[in-house]
């Protein structure tokens, strides 16, 4: 006993052995990442072949566009910030680490297959399976306490009803104030408004994602705003 106790201390300050373990966990962490990251690829993949138009991108969002949109956080304070069309979950990554809450952050994804692929992968986020035209409803009472809203929703690959309703529900959603932050592939500086009531506050082009997208801000005004097109 007392032997293998003394082994056990020995063993612990070998640097080389301390080496080996450092070595063995950061091995161990990277492969958990590399495992997240097929997985991701894998439940994107599946939903891809058997609805395209849902997913509406060739692949997840980069960690660059990810970052990107989270960063538009920054001045919201606190508040709930809800995430539609998460995914596999590359925005919301960002998002924590952008140091939002778990407990501050809704996913709302349509796919009970990605649905399930992003409890995994955030278990101490509140993932909702919906459809974002049902927006409101599904928040019920915390829709009052909603600062932001990160969109991953393919709005070019929509028709112009659902978008027009997922719109009316952000407006009803954002009455009091907040932020839409929702990415494009159209890249065009002058596509500037997605409805007269929503301004467009900041944006922000990111090359290193596949295909190189366009971040939007926009901010529910107290005016209609003439839209460019
Ligand atoms: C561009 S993909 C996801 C992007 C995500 N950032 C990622 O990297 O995985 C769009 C997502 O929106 C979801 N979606 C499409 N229409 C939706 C709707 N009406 N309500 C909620 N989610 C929807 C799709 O299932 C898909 O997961």
């Amino acid at each position: 006993m007392a032997a293998a106790s003394l082994r056990s201390r020995i063993r612990g300050k070998n640097p080389i052995n301390a080496y080996a373990r450092r070595k063995f966990s950061e091995l161990r962490l990277r492969t958990g990442i590399y495992r997240a990251r097929i997985d991701a690829y894998l439940a994107f993949s599946r939903e891809l072949l058997t609805d395209p138009r849902d997913v509406g991108a060739v692949c997840p969002s980069s960690p660059y566009l990810a970052q990107a949109m989270a960063a538009e956080l920054r001045n919201v304070g606190d508040g709930l910030v809800v995430e539609l069309g998460a995914g596999t979950g590359s925005i919301t990554r960002a998002l924590l680490q952008q140091g939002v809450a778990p407990e501050r952050l809704i996913l709302i994804e349509r796919s009970a297959k990605l649905a399930v692929h992003l409890r995994k992968q955030f278990p101490f986020v509140r993932v909702i399976e919906g459809d974002a035209r049902e927006l409101n409803k599904l928040l019920g009472s915390d829709a009052k306490e909603v600062k932001a809203v990160v969109s991953g929703l393919p709005l070019r690959s929509m028709s112009a009803g659902v978008v027009s309703e997922i719109v009316q529900q952000l407006k009803q959603l954002l009455t009091g104030g907040g932020i839409l932050i929702q990415f494009t592939y159209d890249l065009r500086p002058w596509s500037v408004c997605m409805d007269t009531t929503m301004r467009r506050e900041r944006t922000r082009l990111v090359w290193k994602n596949l295909p190189p997208a366009r971040v939007n801000t926009f901010v529910r005004a107290t005016e209609a705003v003439q839209p460019v097109v």
